[in-house]
């Protein structure tokens, strides 16, 4: 029973070392040394051919509700036109690497997609040795890493390909005040605002793009950190560099922080109702309704401003408080925080 230890060692591999690149596992060689008296003449069996699995290694870039297609193929070194009885499996990489969230097998035509994939992942193997996943009506929780294996008898390769949702990124703090969130109701603000926490990626990116914010906020990861463009005393100290400050992990019951939110690509359309009196959160909501919409929550505004280009320097009530996208500094969603009272317009959001 050589084998089992070898097999836990071949699955395990490819999680260690979080490799991006086809990697080798030892696997499709089976080696017999034979000593012939002398020491001197060895004699290699070659049982197989060499399986290599390969992935782009660029991110693909989707967007909230589009079809995306993750790009797998494998080959055999050396080729054989043989029919091979092959097992494709694709999985879901958590940020850390250590657990894998299964996504579709297949073997041969039939093929099972699991959990909220069913229904929406398939196999694409118009190619010749393609493994292709298409991942239809694409949701912001699909972003992340994923995993296309290739298991032909006992090899078994993988390589992982990276999906991006383009959106954005917005820090979020309710109504109440700062710091007032524990992990889970982080998730919870988040999801009322059309978006879903942050991952690190993420947040990196949109500190990449510009986003400074000197309150710490909860992302997908169970980790509290802010991004900081601008080094000033009360964010971090002025002896930093710009980045991301990290408080690390934190506990998700007990610790409360502010969130960051990430919205991407909208399936409906922000607009702007006003009165001349303007209006209160109530007779805000109502005009929406009237217009077969809905009262536009944070997520929808940030998202229209960055995809739709909408630039309104009007302060309009949302689900959660009046914002308006303009200001002196910054191009931006601005935040008049969440005064009970006030009359404002409203920013409308209606599906497509
Ligand atoms: C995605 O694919 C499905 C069928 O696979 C199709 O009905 C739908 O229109 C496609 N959506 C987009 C946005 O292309």
């Amino acid at each position: 029973m050589l084998l089992l230890p070898l097999l836990l060692e071949a699955t395990l591999l490819p999680l260690a070392t979080g490799s991006h690149h086809p990697f080798y596992n030892g696997f499709y060689y089976n080696h017999i040394m034979n000593d012939k008296g002398n020491g001197q003449e060895k004699v290699v069996y070659f049982n197989g051919a060499r399986l290599w699995v390969e992935t782009p290694k660029d991110p693909v870039y989707s967007t909230n509700g589009a079809n995306v297609t993750l790009p797998c193929r494998y080959h055999f070194e050396p080729d054989t036109e043989a029919k091979r009885k092959i097992r494709i499996k694709w999985s879901k990489l958590r940020d850390d690497y250590t657990k894998e969230k299964d996504v579709l097998v297949a073997i041969g035509k039939t093929s099972v997609a699991f959990g909220d994939f069913r229904g929406r992942a398939q196999l694409h193997q118009a190619g010749w040795r393609e493994a292709s996943l298409v991942i239809s009506d694409v949701r912001l929780q699909d972003d992340g890493k994923y995993r296309c294996e290739v298991i032909d008898g006992l090899e078994d390769e993988s390589d992982v390909v990276d999906l991006r949702l383009q959106g954005i990124v917005f820090p979020y703090q309710p109504p109440r005040g700062q710091y007032r969130l524990n992990f889970h109701e982080a998730e919870q603000v988040c999801q009322e605002q059309g978006a879903i926490l942050a991952s690190f990626n993420q947040l990196f990116q949109a500190w990449n793009e510009g986003l400074d914010w000197c309150n710490a906020g909860w992302l997908s990861d169970g980790t509290v950190q802010y991004p900081i463009r601008l080094p000033r005393k009360p964010c971090g100290g002025l002896h930093l560099a710009p980045g991301i400050r990290s408080y690390g992990p934190r506990h998700r019951h007990l610790h409360r922080f502010d969130a960051f939110c990430f919205s991407s690509g909208l399936r409906g359309e922000v607009f702007y109702l006003n009165h001349p009196a303007g209006m209160t959160l109530e007779e805000a909501k109502q005009s929406c309704q009237d217009a077969g919409a809905e009262i536009a929550r944070v997520g929808h505004l940030y998202s229209a401003w960055k995809f739709l280009g909408l630039d309104r320097c009007d302060a309009g009530w949302l689900a959660g408080g009046p914002r308006a996208n303009c200001g002196p500094a910054e191009p931006g969603v601005r935040s008049f925080g969440f005064p009970s009272k006030g009359r404002f317009g409203v920013f409308c959001y209606k599906e497509r």
